[in-house]
C-alpha cells in the first residue's frame, strides 16, 4: 500500500493542468483553461481544467474530478497505477506503508491470488505451446477454430492437461501454497485428494480493466452431454463474475475510440471478432448483464450495441438487461444474424469489410427494435397490446435523458398507435410511483453505502431544478470553495434602541465559513431534502470539524469516485453559466458577492427565507383543511413565522 503520506505529498505536488496537458491542448480561458473534451468527438471546447480547484471538468461527457480521476479516465489506471504515474512525473519516491495486521491478510491474500492466477496462466500458455500433448490437441483445436497464431498469443489462450493434478503439482512445486490454489478454484481440494479444475480443457484467461488475471473460462474439446461446455473459475475476492466483461482489457481503448461497444455472448465471440478486425468487443461470458458490467463500458463509451445469436429464445430474455443499459443513460442498438449464426461464426465466414457493413445494416436502435417485436406477438389480441404498451412505457421512462424520452415517446405512439399524450402520462404516472418506491426505501435507510448516489443520481437529477435544490446546492459549494476560510460576518441583532423602539444592529462574529453555516441551520432546525447532499454535507462539516486545517481542495481526493464526480459537477458550475441562472431565479438578485462573508450570508438567508416560506404555506394548508376549528396556535405561528421572514428579509437586503 502507498503511505498516505506519499498520496498526500502527489496531491499536493500535482497540478492538474500539467497533468492533463500532456493529453490535451489547452488554451488559456479567464482564470481556467478550455480545450476539446478528450472523451468525445467536438469540434468547440466544452472542457475545462481549473488551476485555482485544481478540478477537471468536461460538459460534454459530464466526467470530471481531479489529476488522479483524470487519469483513471483517460488512461483507465486504477488508483494506485495513477498515484504512481504521478509520482514517476514529478519525482516523487512513493514510500509503502506499514498496514494492520488484519488489513496485510487481506492485502496479501488479494496479491497471493493475483499471483497464483498470473502462474497459472503462464503455465496453461506453456503447456499449449511447449508440450505434446498441448501441441496436438489445445492448439490443434484453437487452430480447427480458425484462430491464427498470432490471436491465440493475444488473448494469452492455454491448455490444461488431460491428467488429475499436473497443474496443481507443478504449483506447488514452485511454492504456491495448496490455500491459494483452493480459493482460486483452480484447484479443487477433497479431503487429501486435489484435482485440476480444468482437465483436458482449452484455457480463456479472464482479466480486468488493467489486464490482470483474475480467473479462467475451460472448454471441454469434445461434445459430451454429460459434460458442461465451459467450467468457469469460481467467484473469489478477485473475481466477481457480475464486475467483468471478457475482452475487456483488450477493447478498452478502441472503444473509447470507436465510441461504441459490442456486446457479445461468448468468449469465443470476442476472439474472432478481433481476429477479424473488429476489436471494440466485450462479452458478458453467458450471464445475465449486471449495472457493474455497463458501468464499465459507460466509462468509455456511451454506446452499446447488442450482438444476439441467431435464436428467438436468447433474444427474448436478454431484453430486461438491456432495460438496465438505458437506466445508464446510454444509447443502444441490437443487431441480430441469420438464423444459426452467431458473431463467432459470422466473422469467421466473412471479411472485416463485409462484417462492418453486416453490422452498419442491421443494427437497429433497441427501443424501435423492441416494439416491434413486441407488437409481432400481440396478433391484435387487446390485453397482450396493453401489456405491450406497458412493457414499452417502463423501458422508456428509466431514460435519464427528457429530450431522448420525448423522442421515444412519440415513436412508439406512432408504432403502437396509441395517443402521445397517452404515454407522457403513463410515463409521468410510472416515474411517480418509482420516485415514491425510492422515497420509501430512502426513509428506511435502504441505501446507507455509496449506491446511494447512483440511485438517487438518476431520479433526482432531472427532476425541475427546484428553489430549495439550487439552494441547497449552494451551500454545498460554500463549503467546498471555503469552508475552513475563517471570515467577519456581520449579523443582525435585534436591540433596543434608546427610543425604547426594537431595531437591527449588526454585529460582527468572527467564524470560520462552515461553523457559520452549521449553527445558522442547526437554529432552524433545518435538514437538507436532498438525501444526497445531506450525506455531502455531514460528511463535509465532519471533516472539517475533525480536522479545521484540512485542505478541502483535498476533500475531493478522499472520497469516492462517484460523490467526486458531484462534487466536481458542482465546483465547475458557475463556471458553466456563470450567475445568469441565480440571478434569473431571482435568488441571488444582486448576482455575485463582492465578499466571501457575504455569499455565505446571502445563501443562508435564502435558504431559511425559503423554509419559512414553505412552513406558513403549509400552515395555510392546515388552516384551510380545518376551517372548523381554526386552530388558533395555527395562526400564532404563522405570525410568528411572517416575522421571523420579515426580520431574515431585512437581513437579507442588508447583506446583500
Ligand atoms: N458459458 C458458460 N458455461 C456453459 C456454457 C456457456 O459459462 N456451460 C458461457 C461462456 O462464457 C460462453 C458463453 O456462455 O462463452 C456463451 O455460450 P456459447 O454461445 O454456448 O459458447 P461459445 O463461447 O459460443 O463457445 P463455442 O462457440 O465454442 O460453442
Ligand atoms: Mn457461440
Amino acid at each position: 500500500m502507498i503511505s498516505p503520506a506519499s498520496i498526500d505529498l502527489v496531491f499536493e505536488t500535482a497540478r492538474v493542468e500539467e497533468v492533463i496537458g500532456d493529453f490535451v491542448q489547452l488554451k488559456k480561458a479567464g482564470s481556467n483553461y478550455k480545450g476539446l473534451s478528450p472523451f468525445s468527438d467536438e469540434r468547440s471546447p466544452s472542457f475545462m481544467v481549473s488551476p485555482v480547484k485544481q478540478i477537471w471538468k468536461d460538459f460534454s461527457s459530464g466526467k470530471g474530478g481531479n489529476a488522479v480521476a483524470f487519469l483513471m479516465e483517460h488512461e483507465h489506471f486504477t488508483y494506485p497505477e495513477a498515484i504512481k504515474y504521478l509520482a514517476k512525473k514529478y519525482n516523487i519516491e512513493i514510500e509503502e506503508t506499514e498496514q494492520s495486521n488484519e488489513q496485510k491478510e487481506q492485502q496479501d491474500e488479494r496479491e497471493s491470488l493475483y499471483l497464483v492466477s498470473e502462474f497459472a496462466s503462464k503455465y496453461f500458455q506453456n503447456i499449449l505451446h511447449k508440450t505434446d500433448q498441448g501441441k496436438s490437441i489445445g492448439l490443434g483445436y484453437f487452430k480447427e477454430r480458425g484462430f491464427t497464431e498470432e490471436t491465440i498469443k493475444n488473448f494469452d489462450l492455454g491448455y490444461s492437461l488431460e491428467e488429475w493434478q499436473a497443474f496443481t503439482d507443478e504449483a506447488l512445486k514452485q511454492g504456491y501454497k495448496i490455500e491459494f490454489l483452493e480459493k482460486t478454484g483452480l484447484t479443487i481440494v477433497k479431503g487429501d485428494k486435489r484435482f485440476d479444475r480444468f482437465k483436458g480443457r482449452v484455457m480463456f484467461p479472464i482479466k480486468s480493466m488493467s489486464g490482470r488475471v483474475l480467473g479462467f473460462g475451460g472448454r471441454i474439446l469434445v461434445t459430451d452431454k454429460k459434460a458442461a461446455k465451459y467450467v468457469n473459475s469460481p467467484e473469489s475476492i478477485i473475481y466477481h463474475k457480475s464486475n467483468v466483461l471478457y475482452g475487456i482489457y483488450h477493447a478498452k481503448q478502441s472503444i473509447a475510440k470507436e465510441d461504441n461497444c459490442f456486446l457479445v455472448e461468448g468468449y469465443t465471440d470476442v476472439i474472432q471478432f478481433h481476429q477479424t478486425g473488429i476489436k471494440n468487443v466485450v462479452s458478458s461470458s453467458g450471464t445475465a448483464l449486471t449495472s457493474e458490467q455497463i458501468r464499465l463500458i459507460n466509462r468509455l463509451t456511451k454506446n452499446i450495441t447488442v450482438l444476439f445469436d441467431g435464436d428467438a429464445a436468447g433474444l427474448r430474455a436478454s431484453l430486461r438487461g438491456i432495460d438496465l443499459i438505458l437506466e445508464q443513460g446510454m444509447n443502444v442498438k441490437v443487431c441480430t444474424f441469420p438464423e444459426g449464426e452467431d458473431p463467432d461464426s459470422f466473422a469467421k465466414q466473412n471479411t472485416l469489410e463485409e462484417l462492418s457493413v453486416y453490422l452498419v445494416e442491421n443494427a437497429k436502435d433497441f427501443i424501435e427494435f423492441k416494439t416491434s417485436l413486441l407488437l409481432d406477438e400481440t396478433k391484435n389480441d387487446p390485453i397482450k397490446k396493453a401489456e405491450a404498451i406497458s412493457d414499452m412505457i417502463a423501458t422508456i421512462a428509466i431514460i435519464p435523458d427528457e429530450l431522448k424520452q420525448q423522442v421515444y415517446a412519440r415513436r412508439i405512439a406512432q408504432m403502437m398507435d396509441i395517443e402521445e399524450n397517452r404515454m407522457y402520462d403513463s410515463i409521468q404516472r410510472f416515474r411517480n410511483r418509482r420516485l415514491n418506491d425510492l422515497n420509501k426505501r430512502v426513509e428506511k435507510d435502504e441505501f446507507k453505502d455509496t449506491k446511494l448516489f447512483e440511485v438517487i443520481r438518476n431520479d433526482f437529477d432531472d427532476r425541475k431544478v427546484d428553489v430549495q435544490y439550487v439552494l441547497e446546492r449552494k451551500i454545498i459549494e460554500v463549503l467546498l470553495l471555503y469552508g475552513n476560510k475563517t471570515e467577519d460576518f456581520e449579523d443582525l441583532v435585534l436591540k433596543e434602541n434608546e427610543q425604547g423602539q426594537l431595531v437591527l444592529e449588526p454585529v460582527i462574529n468572527t467564524a470560520k465559513v462552515f461553523e457559520k453555516v452549521f449553527l445558522d441551520l442547526q437554529d432552524d432546525e433545518m435538514e437538507f431534502s436532498n438525501p444526497h447532499f445531506k450525506t455531502l454535507y455531514y460528511t463535509i462539516i465532519d471533516t472539517l470539524n475533525q480536522n479545521p486545517d484540512f485542505q478541502l481542495k483535498n476533500f475531493i481526493n478522499t472520497v469516492d469516485t462517484d460523490i467526486a464526480n458531484e462534487i466536481t459537477t458542482i465546483l465547475m458550475e458557475d463556471e458553466r453559466y456563470s450567475l445568469d441562472d441565480w440571478e434569473r431565479m431571482h435568488i441571488f438578485p444582486k448576482g455575485k458577492s463582492s465578499s466571501i462573508a457575504q455569499l455565505v450570508s446571502e445563501t443562508i438567508l435564502s435558504l431559511r427565507c425559503f423554509l419559512i416560506d414553505q412552513k406558513v404555506k403549509e400552515f395555510q394548508q392546515k388552516t384551510i383543511q380545518n376551517k372548523a376549528e381554526v386552530n388558533k396556535n395555527i395562526l400564532e405561528e404563522v405570525k410568528d413565522y411572517s416575522g421571523l421572514k420579515m426580520l431574515l428579509s431585512r437581513k437579507l437586503n442588508r447583506a446583500l
